[in-house]
């Protein structure tokens, strides 16, 4: 944290993306479906719902599509932290997978936010509405289908936008153009939140054009996941941290 002389990012490392002690009573009813989806071998079918990308689903185990896609705890309770933080009234995920880091998100949600969560594998979306109604996660609304369609119905549908997390399709032209998308939409200090931004050179490059931009006032890496807070500023800065 040497060299972090705004009083901002110096709080938010140090109180949220460091304080691991914050936590919620919720995060062992979470675990417990985790460990539900870690010891279910069912076979999803496999469903090619049509995505524009190269996106194709094939026959897996719901433990296998639990251990590989959703978020660890480290990266979950960090989503936890930082929605806490943010506190939006318009929360968006892109990419459900089984609900795991949905739930962990609606956590950390205020009374009367709502997070809503784009998946296009309708099986395992299925899996995720039901675990989120089995938990009483009222707060969070599951769209099936493919984001190009359905992104720009939800923004069209929404007053704002003050929280997006990236996690699906992580190749540059669509992590770029729903970046844009969501832009539109950002509230004054909108926090958007990419997974996996060192996972390819395609994504490495996206976060190198996502840092650029000029909405981009304060980015900051920490390898797995880039953090964004949007709206035109004059000064723009950008962190890397250990995380
Ligand atoms: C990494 S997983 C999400 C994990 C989840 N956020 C978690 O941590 O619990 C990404 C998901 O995005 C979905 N996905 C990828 N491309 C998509 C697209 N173009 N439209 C809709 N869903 C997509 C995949 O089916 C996959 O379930």
């Amino acid at each position: 944290m040497h060299g972090v002389h705004s009083p901002l990012v110096y709080n938010l490392i140090k109180d949220v993306i460091y304080n691991k002690n914050l936590k919620s009573p919720w995060f062992t009813s979470i675990e417990k479906m985790r460990n539900a989806f870690n010891n279910d071998y069912t076979l999803i079918d496999s469903i090619d719902y049509g995505a524009a990308s190269k996106y194709k689903s094939t026959h897996k185990t719901i433990r296998k599509i639990c251990s590989t896609t959703s978020k660890s705890k480290k990266y979950s309770q960090l989503l936890f932290r930082l929605i806490k933080w943010h506190n939006p009234k318009y929360a968006l995920e892109l990419g459900t997978s089984l609900g795991i880091s949905a739930m962990y998100q609606a956590t950390g949600l205020s009374e009367n936010a709502k997070l809503i969560t784009i998946e296009g594998h309708e099986a395992v979306a299925l899996k995720a509405k039901h675990v989120i109604k089995e938990l009483n996660f009222n707060s969070i609304e599951v769209i099936v289908g493919n984001f190009d369609k359905e992104l720009p119905k939800v923004l069209n549908n929404v007053p704002q936008l003050d929280w997006v997390f990236f996690d699906g399709n992580h190749k540059k032209e669509p992590t770029l153009r729903y970046f844009t998308q969501c832009l539109e939409k950002a509230s004054n200090n909108a926090l958007f939140i990419f997974d996996d931004i060192n996972w390819s050179d395609e994504m490495r490059e996206a976060w190198i054009e996502i840092k650029n931009h000029p909405k981009a006032y304060l980015t900051i890496d920490l390898f797995f996941v880039g953090l964004v807070l949007v709206n035109k500023r004059e000064q723009k800065e950008h962190f890397t941290i250990l995380f």
